[in-house]
């Protein structure tokens, strides 16, 4: 079957400070909470060099714009712009200066994220939970508007906030590496969205009034959410309440808060279902009310999808996370007393890291969005496909990554023939970089990093790519996105 793929939907690519920049103590730079957590015995690798993006940034905007890419998303770090004692650190500033030019002069739209889990450190102790830290990220959001928002069209506020909430307080993976506290992965994305959203929001459209002239337009600013589907894993009642009880934590309290700027009644007892005896949940009119601003003012939703997720009835009350970060296919588990126990299903393919590899999942989770949220223009902020990779002579043919990108395109093409509003797709990633609790083995690149000597090459993928920007033309598979299975049911 042949695609057509819209001429100003734009095709792009991410990157996150601290996965690809290194220069840890550059310029200046202070330390994040990655560094000192990555410095733990036994880590086993750590982000001081990453893909030095730092010092190739020229070269890796060049070969994006020669592949055809027109945006990029990138994240700025917190702590090489602003320094723990509330001053500005100008040559952070002036990094992030050069990288926008680069991206002006070679014709790539930049999509400017303000954060990507690298927390300075200074926040370390009481992290998102402590009103201090986002006092201190309104102050930082102040300064990167008021500098970059006349040059910067896009700005996200936060990408994947609930990973960091899930993998810091539920799997312990994250700094600041809790099992299971679910009261607190309850009340951290909840606290930050509100202070976090009205504010930078306010922030960010005083500082374009300002700005705006005839020849300047007023920045966009939006939140990426990793939004992926939950489904039972058979149709039981077991199943399907594990389901619901994952979906709440992982996608619908969040997408309530950002998209309505409230949480309905069935969240509202969801999450009751899931807290623990003694943990509350209460919200005010304040609250709302703030909510509700910051959701009317939101301008696009990033969507970051890699895997679908299969629910089962827990198996007793012990919570169980073993984490597959070697890429040793079936090595995982992953059940949360209380809520779910997820599983892999026999006819979905999964990558070595036990990943669901399910692009109908975008497909409807995309449908979910505009059905029951409102409507607003949605980029696929992030998508991609992890493998192990070893190159020969600088050539390296991932067609694995080509037919999950190809599957993962038709989805959006299909939600968007549905009707939702899908602006553009950014792939994960650029170029190879840090996984966080991977190393430097899972590699996600349309370019290869030799991590020894810094030197990069395209891989097949950045190859077709680059055809289907041309072209915008694509070969597909027939009907794999029919929708059967209701996506996280009430
Ligand atoms: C996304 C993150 O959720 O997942 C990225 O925003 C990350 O930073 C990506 O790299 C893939 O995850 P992983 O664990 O395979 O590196």
């Amino acid at each position: 079957m042949i695609r057509k793929v819209p001429q100003d939907f734009l095709l792009g690519a991410a990157l996150s400070a601290y996965q690809m920049e290194g220069a840890a103590g550059t310029d200046g730079r202070e330390p994040s909470v990655w560094d000192a957590w990555l410095a733990r015995p036994g880590s086993g690798y750590d982000g001081r060099a990453a893909s030095d993006f730092y010092h190739h940034f020229e070269e890796d905007i060049a070969a994006a714009a020669a592949h055809g890419l027109r945006a990029l998303t990138l994240s700025l770090s917190w702590s090489r712009i602003l320094r723990a004692n509330g001053t500005v650190n100008p040559d952070g500033l002036a990094f992030y200066d050069r990288v926008i030019d680069a991206c002006r002069a070679h014709g790539v739209e930049p999509f400017v994220a303000l954060y990507h889990f690298d927390l300075p450190d200074a926040y370390a102790r009481e992290g998102w939970l402590a009103p201090g830290t986002t006092e201190a990220y309104l102050r930082y959001a102040r300064v990167v508007f008021q500098h970059f928002g006349d040059r910067v069209r896009h700005f996200l506020t936060m990408k994947d906030p609930v990973t960091e909430v899930m993998q810091g307080y539920i799997t312990g993976l994250f700094p600041p590496g809790q099992h299971f506290a679910l009261g607190r992965a309850v009340r951290a994305p909840r606290f930050t969205s509100r202070r976090r959203a009205s504010a930078c929001t306010s922030i960010l459209r005083t500082a374009c009034s300002r700005m705006t002239t005839a020849s300047t337009t007023c920045g966009s600013i939006g939140i990426a959410h990793r939004a992926e589907g939950v489904y039972p894993l058979r149709e039981t009642k077991a199943d399907l309440q594990a389901a619901r009880r994952d979906d709440v934590l992982t996608n619908r309290m969040l997408l309530d808060i950002v998209l309505a700027g409230r949480m309905s009644l069935r969240t509202r007892s969801l999450i009751g279902e899931i807290l623990p005896d003694g943990e509350s949940f209460a919200t005010n009119d304040e609250e709302l009310e703030v909510l509700g601003r910051a959701a009317a003012a939101l301008d696009f939703f990033g969507v970051n999808y890699y895997a679908s997720h299969f629910c089962t009835k827990p198996t007793d009350g012990t919570s169980r996370i073993t984490h597959n970060g070697v890429g040793e296919r079936g090595t995982s588990a992953y059940e949360i007393a209380g809520i779910s126990r997820r599983l892999s299903r026999e006819d979905v393919p999964t990558t070595d890291w036990d990943w669901n590899i399910f692009p109908r999942g975008l497909y409807e989770m995309l449908l979910r969005l505009h059905e029951e949220y409102r409507a607003i223009p949605i980029y696929v902020t992030e998508t991609g496909l992890g493998l192990h990779e070893h190159p020969t002579d600088s050539v390296l043919e991932d067609d694995d990554r080509i037919d999950y990108l190809r599957q993962h395109l038709a989805a959006v093409l299909d939600a968007m023939e549905d009707g939702v509003d899908v602006r553009g797709l950014f792939v994960w990633s650029l170029i190879d970089g840090l996984s966080w609790t991977n190393g430097y083995d899972k590699r996600y690149g349309l370019f290869y990093v030799d991590y020894a000597t810094g030197s990069r090459f395209p891989k097949k993928s950045a190859d077709w790519l680059r055809d289907l920007a041309e072209r915008r033309i694509m070969l597909t598979l027939n009907a794999i996105h029919t929708r059967t299975t209701k996506n996280a049911p009430d």
